[in-house]
């Protein structure tokens, strides 16, 4: 049921990290002011499967970015052992079988299921060489409709891809979006960036921010920087919020 996301649970912070002690430092420094976590492949790899599992624990938030993709019954199987970690989100790439899988993998649990789309890495000419006959926009927005068919809970995408997707798909997928830099931040190895107030503005619901705060001197101080930010962004636009 659609209700108000508070606007510090819609900043998700990505600890890529190379050890569990490193996030559990930084999660230490963060306190407070982070309540949603993104553990990816290199920390789910490093031994970040117990970390999710005490983070979840301790009432915050987690996001497994770990993009599941192979036949139905391997992601049906691995998603039902993620949502006994009690995360909140999990990727999956957005193939329709892999979809239908995954939502079966979570039933019965509180796990949501985020598709990717198209990875924001490859262009036009990329999917060409991969065969496929259409552009980037285009791929995005059918599988769009699709995680939309299926069920599927959410999506990750470009901040610049929002406003095209959000009318394909109606106000309940919540759109979930990394690519952002405040003002003045490093732009790291980023292309196509985004504030954390236009991304709002732009129809995220919530986003992904990992350098811009674990980077920071006074990671915290940076942290609570974006979320009034985003709070200053959402009063403004006034939308309806979802969780
Ligand atoms: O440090 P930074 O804010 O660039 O981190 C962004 C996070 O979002 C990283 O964990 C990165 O892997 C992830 N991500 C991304 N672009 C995508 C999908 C995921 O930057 N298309």
């Amino acid at each position: 049921m659609p209700t108000e996301i508070a606007p510090r649970d819609r900043l998700i912070v990505a600890l890529d990290l190379p050890s569990v002690a490193d996030a559990e430092a930084m999660i230490a420094r963060l306190g407070e002011a982070v309540t949603f976590y993104k553990i990816g492949m290199e920390l789910t790899y490093a031994g970040g499967l117990g970390l999710a599992q005490r983070l979840g624990a301790e009432g915050k938030h987690v996001f497994m970015d770990l993009k599941l993709h192979d036949i139905p019954t391997t992601v049906e199987r691995a998603t039902r052992q993620i949502a006994k970690l009690g995360a909140r989100f999990l990727t999956v790439h957005g193939f329709s079988q892999s979809m239908r899988a995954a939502l079966a993998g979570a039933a019965g649990s509180s796990l949501e299921l985020l598709a990717v789309t198209v990875m924001t890495s490859y262009d036009d000419s990329d999917l060409a060489t991969a065969g496929y006959a259409m552009g980037v926009k285009e791929l995005v927005a059918r599988r769009a409709i699709q995680a939309k068919e299926v069920g599927i809970h959410g999506l990750i995408l470009s901040p610049e891809e929002t406003a095209l997707v959000r009318p394909l798909i109606g106000p309940d997928m919540q759109l979930v979006t990394p690519g952002i830099r405040p003002a003045g931040s490093d732009v790291g190895d980023q292309k196509r960036i985004m504030t954390p107030a236009l991304a709002i503005a732009g129809g995220a619901d919530r986003l992904v921010v990992g350098r811009p705060v674990t980077a920071a001197d006074d990671p915290a101080d940076a942290a609570e920087r974006i979320v009034a930010d985003i709070a200053a962004a959402v009063a403004l636009v006034g939308r309806t919020n979802r969780t």
